[in-house]
Order: C-alpha cells, then sequence, then structure tokens
C-alpha cells in the first residue's frame, strides 16, 4: 500500500491549480442515467471514487468515455442493467445515486445498500422515504434497496427531509426531474455540489425552481437531453491547502477556486491571523504569524463545513491558545485526534466536542489515516512536524485528493509518495 513520506519544512510559497469537486463529480455523473443523449463533463478531477463511478455506470450498460485528464462523456443510451451491484457499493456510498436517475427513468432499480463508513452509520433513510412519498415500492432485500415506480413513472409529491442531506437531496432531485408533475422537495442541502447538480440539471432541461435554496419545486418532464458542464472547483480541496499555508506560513494562490462557496472557511482562516485575499475563481492567502485558535462548529452550508473539521484542527493543533471544536453533521468524526497526539498535539475530545490546546511545534512520526478529510489533516500535520511523518492508508486520500504531492511539493513541502 502507498505511503507518503514528508519532512516538517519551512513556510509555502507558489501556486496551486484546484481541481472541479469530487462531491459534485460523482452526483452529475450519475445524472448521464437520466437521458439517452450524452453528457459532456470538464474539468472533472481523476480521482479513484471517479473511476468508481465510472465502472458502476459501465456496468449498467452506460457507455463511458474519458480522456483520463478531466474530460469524461457519459450516454445512457444503451442502458441494460438497472443494477448497481455489492462489490462497487462497498468501495463508494455515492453510488447511492445512481438509484434515483435510475428509478425515474427506468421505473425499475436495484442497488446494493452502501454500508455505513468509517466517520458515522451513514442511513439513506431519507433517500428511500422520499421516493416512496413519489410513489415508489421499495422492499430492502439481501442487503439491496430494490425499487419499482407502478406504471413504470414516479409521481411528483412534497417531500419534506427530516435533516439536512447532501446525497439525499440530489437523490431526489434527479429523481423529480422525470416525474409525473410537480414535486416540492423541502429542507434541501445547499452546498454548492447540489447547486451544481441543478444548474447542469437545468442545461438538460429540468424544469427547477429555487436552486440554491432550502426548497426546490421541480416541474417533471418526458425526457431530458444531454448537455455540456464544467464541474465547480472543489472548495475542500481549496480549503485544505489554506490551511496548510496557515500553519506553515507563506504566501501562496489558488488557481481555479471558487471563493464565493467558502465565505465560512475563508473567514475562520482571517480570524486566525491569515490574509486572504479573492478575486472571480482565486484566492490568496498570506501567513505572516503563527495562527490564532479558532472556535469550529460544524453546520450545514453556508455555515462550516464538516469536511473541512479535521484540517482546521490541525490548524489549532499548533495555534497559540486553545479552542473548541464540534462536529454536528457525524457521530464518529474524530478519528484524526489520536494520530495527532501521537505528533505532540494535545487534544481531548468528550462526546461531539473536542477542545484543542495549541502546541509550539509537533514531531513527526509515522501515523495511519481512517478516512479521507482525517488522512488530509494528518498530511498538512506532517508539514510542520518536526522530523519525519509517514502517512499510511493512502487509499483513503486518494478517493479525495487529486495529486496531492505534486501541488504541494510545487509549492515547496518536502513530500514524496512511496509505492509499496
Ligand atoms: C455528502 O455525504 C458528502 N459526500 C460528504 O463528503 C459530506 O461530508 C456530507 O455530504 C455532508 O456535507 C458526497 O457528496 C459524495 P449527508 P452524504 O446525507 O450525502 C444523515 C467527503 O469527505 N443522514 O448530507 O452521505 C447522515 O448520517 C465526504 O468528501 C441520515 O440520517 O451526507 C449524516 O449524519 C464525507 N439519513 C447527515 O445526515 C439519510 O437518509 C448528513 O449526511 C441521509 C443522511
Amino acid at each position: 500500500m502507498d505511503k507518503l513520506r514528508i519532512i516538517g519544512n519551512g513556510p509555502l510559497n507558489g501556486e496551486i491549480k484546484i481541481s472541479g469537486a469530487k462531491n459534485a463529480a460523482l452526483p452529475l455523473m450519475c445524472a448521464g442515467l437520466l437521458t439517452a443523449d450524452t453528457l459532456y463533463l470538464r474539468n472533472v478531477p481523476m480521482l479513484a471514487d471517479v473511476k468508481t463511478t465510472q465502472k458502476l455506470l459501465q456496468g449498467m450498460g452506460v457507455r463511458v468515455f474519458t480522456d483520463n485528464i478531466s474530460e469524461f462523456e457519459i450516454n445512457g443510451s444503451a442502458v441494460n442493467n438497472t443494477c448497481a451491484p455489492y462489490d462497487l457499493v462497498k468501495t463508494m456510498r455515492a453510488s447511492i445515486l445512481v438509484l434515483g436517475p435510475t428509478l425515474a427513468r427506468f421505473g425499475e432499480a436495484q442497488v446494493s445498500l452502501p454500508g455505513g463508513c468509517a466517520i458515522g452509520s451513514r442511513p439513506v433513510d431519507q433517500h428511500l422515504k422520499g421516493l416512496e412519498t413519489m410513489g415508489a415500492e421499495i422492499v430492502i432485500e439481501h442487503g439491496y434497496v430494490k425499487a419499482k415506480a407502478p406504471g413504470g413513472k414516479l409521481k411528483g409529491a412534497r417531500v419534506v427531509m427530516d435533516m439536512v442531506t447532501v446525497g439525499g437531496t440530489e437523490n431526489l432531485l434527479m429523481a423529480a426531474t422525470l416525474a409525473e408533475g410537480t414535486t416540492i422537495l423541502d429542507n434541501c442541502a445547499v452546498e454548492p455540489e447540489v447547486v451544481d447538480l441543478a444548474e447542469c440539471l437545468v442545461k438538460m432541461g429540468a424544469k427547477i425552481q429555487g436552486i440554491g435554496t432550502a426548497t426546490m419545486v421541480v416541474e417533471g418532464v418526458d425526457k431530458l437531453h444531454g448537455c455540456e458542464h464544467s464541474v465547480v472547483p472543489d472548495r475542500i480541496e481549496a480549503g485544505t491547502f489554506l490551511c496548510a499555508v496557515a500553519m506553515t506560513g507563506g504566501k501562496v494562490v489558488l488557481r481555479h477556486a471558487a471563493p464565493k462557496t467558502m465565505d465560512a472557511v475563508l473567514d475562520k482562516l482571517v480570524e486566525a491571523g491569515a490574509v486572504i485575499e479573492a478575486g472571480d475563481d482565486w484566492i490568496s492567502i498570506d501567513m505572516r504569524q503563527r495562527p490564532k485558535a479558532v472556535n469550529i462548529r460544524t453546520v450545514p452550508h453556508p455555515g462550516f463545513p464538516t469536511d473541512m473539521q479535521a484540517q482546521f484542527m490541525a490548524v489549532n493543533a499548533v495555534a497559540e491558545g486553545s479552542s473548541r471544536v464540534v462536529e454536528t453533521i457525524f457521530e464518529n468524526r474524530f478519528m484524526h485526534i489520536p494520530e495527532l497526539n501521537r505528533m505532540g498535539a494535545d487534544i481531548s475530545a468528550e462526546g461531539n466536542t473536542a477542545v484543542v490546546n495549541g502546541v509550539a511545534r509537533l514531531s513527526g512520526a509515522t501515523v495511519m489515516a481512517t478516512d479521507l478529510r482525517a488522512s488530509a489533516c494528518l498530511v498538512i500535520a506532517g508539514l510542520v512536524a518536526e522530523g519525519e511523518t509517514t502517512v499510511e492508508r493512502l487509499y483513503h486520500l486518494d478517493r479525495g485528493y487529486e495529486h496531492i504531492e505534486r501541488k504541494l511539493s510545487a509549492v515547496g513541502a518536502k513530500i514524496e509518495r512511496i509505492t509499496a
């Protein structure tokens, strides 16, 4: 298994190009199931999860072509299998996003129930409840969700989600575009990746009102057509690099970024003492001092994102002062704490609240990643730790970051991938 070897080094300086957002690319690829035309996607990050989604769609008969750099052509004219198998779904929970579009277009779908993962049980009850409200008949059998739409079509309905769910909103939004009649989705997630999907669906001919708000109204249409769409820049990748500079000091400019999707994170970095400037598609950070400790509470967008919690905890670990980090979205998203403490951090957690007492220096160690963002947190901690840090189980990191070691070494980090 690959590892990253990192030597604690000085400030980072230079430019980094941000990739397209993983959490937008995955639902956008699944939207290809909604039409017999071709969906052209650009700015797609070449990540493990994108390749898994490609395999999943191809297994259903979707024609998928890619330049293996950043472009995909997805054509759903020859879909001949409405089943998403366990062996793929178990490697990527987001496979559940084929359920809504497949059921809406073909009147039936069988998707292996995604298990939990390291950060929590991650149920999909809201996805299923919403589809049943739209007329679907759903049974759970042998670990599979088996769904049918009577008469082959879902019916427009009013769906109120019990909590803000990104995947639930995306699945139900895609299903509603081809339902008979009008669907009102209430308590929607408004994450930029949900907005990006909705904007692409409108380009495909969907009729959606209220994009970017908690209530979307979707007037079902008979069919959707293809379109061209560029994936929104990855705000979490961008936030991860900004946290790295907040820890190491230096001046870095992020290109192809989307600062307008990152207000909460940028505000917290300014509070920590960073000088941030931003234009339409770039963000610069200038960090000339040790960061100041900053309290964090993760909430749905536009609040502080749960996917940035681990990375900001690394900043707080070396900050001046103490801070509290409260994780309100997932029940088990503090697994980076014991690994940071092995690097000399002083963090204690009780329930969903962690208290972080900043220390002047971390010390390099061999650490183990347990989930995607915990991995990123350990990598950026290694950039400032004294001596050598080895981050193991890189398959987590490779699911969400495109060439992270290349991007970081280009701005002065001492980091290399060791392929075992
Ligand atoms: C998406 O996951 C992202 N993944 C996650 O990013 C992100 O952390 C999460 O949204 C929250 O922003 C993708 O977009 C592929 P949710 P998702 O449904 O859709 C509960 C990363 O690191 N819930 O918004 O699975 C759930 O348990 C990943 O890039 C139910 O109870 O998240 C959680 O507590 C990690 N029932 C909360 O809602 C449901 O039916 C939010 O989950 C659905 C969700």
